[in-house]
């Protein structure tokens, strides 16, 4: 799809459809209130009623779109309504969509614009790679967005455009990886990914096969990893590189390309959606693709331990003592709560770079899905600055954070007899104690870690941007708090 920036009007300008953005507190144009009564439209946020302009106007139709009060509009709001219109342009097989707002632009055209290109880009992803029973009529695709807007806001506007759609793009990329079964996505298929993605851009990627793992005594990843046929890979993604003055972020990604629980087997009805379980791990190679699209000015580096939890003749039990690359050793007491073991490997592994800061997402627990549903990730920190840092970006980018507390009373459920700490700490705070476990493996540095069990993946859209299955949540997040990016005062919390 292109998405172009003109000067103009959406009334004037020839398209097979027009978007309208109409504002609560200000009256129609002219033109449109001649095409409704009065009252059927009032510009309240996510409202839209479709008109035809029978001549009226240059295209023939026009989507309305109410995004609220004008002082209270958001980029959120801009890229639901935008992803609305690119729903309607496609269900009317409209080849050209073209979008505007009433008046100047508000919120600066640039930010304004980033969005608009967001919502258009997400709006149009649909999964369809196993589909054949779909018409052409039904995969139709619009393939000319134009933004409109006044001569001041034009050049500010493109910019925003050429980095809405690049951060777009990289979240669609990671919904494509987690809608891919875990019989096709596999660890080394994912690996395989993280290399293509290093010989289209500049990223310095690395793969650490089974052999490697063994040699450089990656236990945790291992121990999750066989069970399955399907072996366990470590995956490396850099960007940039370690400088004086220039910050060192980690992003560390859950990859289990599936998640059965293993011998700890989960009941049917909770194992459907376990493709999803590398959601964070795909998070940070959408991120990872977005960082050197925009040659961000910092050292970024992506890590993913990916493993299949599967139950086999050689999958780990329950009572197994696993050593992990820190040499930290776990008591596994249930072999469900896996990713927490791979992720002790990752996190340990990131300590190599001294980074600045590391922030892990993961879809790690059931009972995130429970305290916060689909509208909010949890997230959990050892540095007060860094989780606010991301509450902001969440707040940027519609992807919602919502902290939980990592005190010293949730490690103490950790701890066990027969090794250094267990990897479950029981039903209550569940979501805390893993945690709390990761926390273990980052030493003195600042860490955040982000629970997306409830928001990476929905059979039923929560927004207009989302299709069912993967919604690339963490895509838009990281690349936010990156691009914001301030390094992190030291103060433990
Ligand atoms: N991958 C799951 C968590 C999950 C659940 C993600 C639902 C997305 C939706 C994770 O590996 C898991 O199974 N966690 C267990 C931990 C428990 C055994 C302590 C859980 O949450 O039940
Ligand atoms: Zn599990
Ligand atoms: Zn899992």
């Amino acid at each position: 799809m292109e998405i172009s920036v003109k000067t103009g009007d959406v009334l004037t300008e020839p398209a097979d459809l027009a978007a309208l953005g109409l504002f609560e507190d200000e009256a129609l144009p002219e033109t449109v209130a001649g095409w409704i009564a009065p009252g059927d439209f009032s510009g309240k946020a996510g409202q839209n009623v479709l008109l035809y302009s029978r001549g009226d106007a240059s295209p023939a139709r026009v989507l309305l779109l109410g995004l609220g009060r004008r002082s209270a509009l958001t980029t959120e709001g801009l890229r639901q309504a935008a992803a609305t219109a690119i729903q309607q342009g496609r269900t009317l097989q409209a080849a050209s969509v073209t979008i505007g707002l009433q008046g100047e632009w508000p919120i600066g055209a640039t930010v304004a614009a980033q969005a608009i290109a967001e919502g258009v880009v997400l709006g149009q992803y649909r999964f369809l790679r196993y589909r054949t029973d779909l018409s052409r009529e039904q995969t139709h695709e619009v393939s000319h967005v134009a933004l409109l807007t006044g001569d001041a806001d034009a050049a500010a506007a493109r910019a925003g455009v050429d980095v809405g759609r690049a951060i777009a793009q990289g979240a669609n990329y990671a919904r494509d990886l987690v809608n891919t079964p875990g019989y096709a996505l596999t660890p080394a298929a994912l690996a395989g990914e993280a290399q293509a993605l290093g010989e289209r851009t500049a990223l310095k990627v690395t793969v650490l096969d089974k052999a490697q793992l063994i040699e450089g005594g990656y236990g945790g990843i291992l121990a999750v990893g066989q069970g399955s046929v399907n072996d366990p890979r470590f995956i490396i993604i850099e960007h940039g590189e370690a400088k004086a003055g220039v910050p060192t972020v980690c992003l560390v990604g859950k990859g289990l390309t599936f998640d059965s629980g293993g011998l700890s087997l989960k009941p049917a009805e909770f194992m459907t959606t376990m493709k999803s379980d590398m959601g964070g791990g795909a998070a940070v190679l959408g991120a990872m693709h977005v960082v050197t699209a925009l040659d961000l000015p910092l050292h970024v580096v992506g890590l993913v331990p990916a493993a299949e939890n599967m139950p086999g003749a050689n999958a780990l039990r329950p009572d197994d003592v696993v050593t992990s690359l820190s040499g930290k050793t776990i008591e596994v007491l249930n072999t469900d709560a896996e990713g927490r073991i791979v992720l002790a490997d990752a996190l340990h592994y990131a300590l190599r770079y001294k980074p600045d800061a590391i922030i892990e997402l993961s879809t790690l627990t059931g009972a995130m899905v429970i305290a916060l549903g689909a509208h909010a990730t949890g997230v959990m920190g050892t540095n007060e600055a860094l989780v606010e840092q991301l509450r902001k970006a969440g707040e940027a980018t519609g992807e919602r954070v919502w902290p939980f507390p990592l005190w010293d009373e949730y490690k103490q459920m950790l701890k066990s007899e027969v090794a250094d700490l267990k990897n479950i700490g029981g039903r209550p705070a569940g979501s805390i104690t893993a945690g709390a476990f990761l926390a273990a493996f980052t030493g003195d540095v600042p860490f955040a870690h982000l629970d997306i069990a409830g928001t990476a993946f929905s059979e039923r859209p929560a927004k207009p941007y989302h299709a069912p299955g993967a919604t690339g949540v963490g895509v838009r997040l990281l690349v936010d708090l990156l691009r914001q990016y301030a390094p992190i005062q030291s103060v433990k919390s």
